[in-house]
């Protein structure tokens, strides 16, 4: 813990104005958007009491059933993002089209896209969850905002990061210049600088992956996680533990803050998906927030931040984390038969 305590406010003043880093709209963004996770995290913490727990009876494009916090944490980051006067538009998990800034309001030259409550399954049974956000600037030409307009690779992010409502409130941050962390101290109402340039191990001996899936992998994540499996006395002579939180924003924390993989891949159960995670708002921010902190990201195949977007909702297979285990995964992709 450090003495002088830097609020998130001051790094990001800092960053602006000694670093020149990040231009002043940016840094308004990011507030903004902190300041929105604040109180998503006030309304999580509220549970049943604040009535926010259980389903919406909705589903949102993707044909998910809605709980209702997906809905809340929608409209607060929405609601705090449209009058400031920095952004263009917004997309959202919870939204079919995109959300552009209404005429009252000034359009700034910023594209913000968001999982505004990843981890839904783990809402009402008081494990953690998050919001993940990814911000892109708009194309430089002076026609009106368009869904095209978001669909940049994730290489050309300016800002990404999370929130996760754990045991406690911490923000993850890259701006391109390494991964900082930041924790929400409640009685001050701000967030607090606590680590910076994180960097995850290159090696490690614990894996996430949802196992009961297993029967309809593709044969290189098989045989990554059989060798894993098989320990000690396997091919990788080391043994493997293993974790699966079910949100990605936790089980990506995890892994920065200790290493680890992290892989939900491509499997035979919906073979025309590409994988079941969102690459605009879930694997880019992370796949950078990642690459930032040392680690890789890939879809087994190419860099996630490589993957040229064709829509605002396009799912994509994910294998993140410490970057030998990475580049091992992807490796045995190269080595199997090329994917149907
Ligand atoms: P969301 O709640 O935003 O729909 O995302 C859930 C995602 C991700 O957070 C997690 O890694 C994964 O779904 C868990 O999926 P399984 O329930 O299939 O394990
Ligand atoms: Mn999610
Ligand atoms: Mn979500």
């Amino acid at each position: 813990m450090k003495n002088t305590r830097i609020s998130l406010t001051r790094h990001l003043v800092e960053k602006q104005r000694v670093d020149g880093h990040i231009p002043g709209q940016l840094r308004l963004l990011l507030e903004v958007v902190a300041r929105a996770c604040k109180s998503i995290s006030h309304a999580v913490n509220k549970g049943a009491l604040g009535g926010v727990l259980g389903s919406a009876g909705s589903e949102n494009v993707q044909g998910e059933v809605q709980k209702k916090l997906d809905i809340i944490a929608n409209e607060v980051l929405i609601e705090a993002n449209e009058w400031g006067g920095h952004l263009a538009a917004m997309a959202s998990e919870e939204m079919e089209g995109i959300y552009v800034v209404p005429n009252r309001y000034p359009q700034g030259e910023y594209l913000l896209l968001f999982d505004p409550l990843d981890g839904s399954s783990n809402i009402d049974v008081n494990v953690s969850i998050g919001t993940i956000f990814s911000v892109l600037k708009m194309p430089d030409d002076d026609r009106g905002v368009e869904e095209q307009d978001f669909l940049q690779p994730g290489r050309q992010q300016v800002a990404a990061g999370y929130c996760v409502y754990g045991p406690q409130t911490t923000l993850v941050l890259t701006v391109g210049d390494g991964v900082d962390v930041f924790t929400l101290d409640r009685e001050q109402g701000s967030f607090v600088l606590t680590r910076e340039g994180l960097r995850i191990p290159e090696d490690t001996q614990e894996f996430a992956i949802n196992m009961s899936n297993m029967r309809h992998w593709d044969e290189p994540v098989r045989r990554y996680v059989d060798e894993c499996l098989a320990g000690r006395e396997g091919p990788r002579g080391k043994d493997f533990n293993m974790r699966w939180i079910a949100s990605m924003v936790a089980d990506v924390h995890r892994i920065l803050t200790r290493g680890g993989i992290f892989m939900y891949p491509w499997d035979k159960r919906e073979p025309h998906k590409p994988g079941k995670l969102r690459l605009m708002y879930e694997a880019n921010p992370m796949g950078w927030l990642v690459e930032q902190a040392g680690g890789a990201a890939t879809n087994g195949r190419e860099r996630i931040l490589d993957v040229q977007p064709r829509q605002l909702h396009e799912r994509v297979s994910v294998i993140l984390g410490s970057r030998n285990e990475v580049e091992r995964v992807t490796r045995y992709h190269r080595e199997a038969a090329p994917a149907a």
